[in-house]
């Protein structure tokens, strides 16, 4: 048995939600924690596009959202930091990407191992980096899904906490497709997040074990 690198922590947690669109997994997650299904608050929406239609459903929920023009920074690295400055200063336990559409720095997933999680609307490690529906499609796999996993620096790579899985109909399109999929990663995300904050995930080298209520501290 490998030595245990990383168990997550039993408490109230504080979440910062990273989007770059319309927003409908920050929904899932804020709708989740309002029913107290997980235990922790949204402490900010943060977004690379001024415009994300899911920035502004986070104001309109009275949550705190925070943009930072990318434009203005001169590498990613620089941009990446002054997102990580905001987010120390509001002392922040876990970031979900949820349709985060920009690579993060090695450097920021560094500085939050074991505290990025992602959700990715395929079943990795198949079908990584975008557009991922239509691939599954044009591959021919009988099935495809979600799934929810840490973050590291190789992207769609890091170790996997739950996954959901979709059949693929001869019949779908994209956008079909991709709504099945939807539909499930808005019961996935939650219920990795609430596992988390349990403390109920152990990261081992690459594999999430889900440890039993029994057991926790
Ligand atoms: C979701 O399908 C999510 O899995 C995907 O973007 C969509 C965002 O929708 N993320 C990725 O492809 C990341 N590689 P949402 O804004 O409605 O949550």
């Amino acid at each position: 048995m490998t030595d245990t690198t990383f168990r997550s922590p039993n408490k109230k947690g504080k979440i910062a939600v990273f989007i770059s669109g319309r927003g409908s997994n920050f929904m899932a997650l804020h709708d989740s924690i309002k029913k107290g299904y997980i235990n922790a608050g949204i402490t900010v929406v943060f977004s690379n596009k001024k415009n994300a239609p899911g920035l502004q459903i986070a104001q309109d929920r009275n949550l705190e959202i925070l943009y930072l023009r990318p434009k203005n920074y001169e590498s990613r690295e620089d941009y990446d930091m002054a997102i990580a400055k905001e987010l120390r200063s509001r002392d922040i336990d876990l970031i979900c990407l949820a349709g985060y559409m920009r690579i993060l720095t090695a450097e920021f997933c560094r500085e939050f191992k074991h505290r990025i999680i992602n959700i990715h609307p395929a079943l990795l490690p198949s079908f990584t980096g975008l557009h991922v529906q239509q691939k599954a499609i044009d591959w021919g796999v009988r099935f495809s899904g979600a799934t929810v996993h840490f973050v590291i620096p190789d992207v769609d790579m890091g170790p996997i906490i739950t996954q959901a899985v979709v059949p693929v109909l001869q019949k779908d399109t994209e956008d079909t497709l991709s709504a099945r999929i939807l539909k499930e990663e808005h019961k996935i995300y939650p219920e990795a997040v609430r596992l988390y904050f349990e403390g109920r995930l152990e990261v081992r080298d690459r594999r999430v074990l889900i440890l039993d209520s029994l057991f926790k501290s």
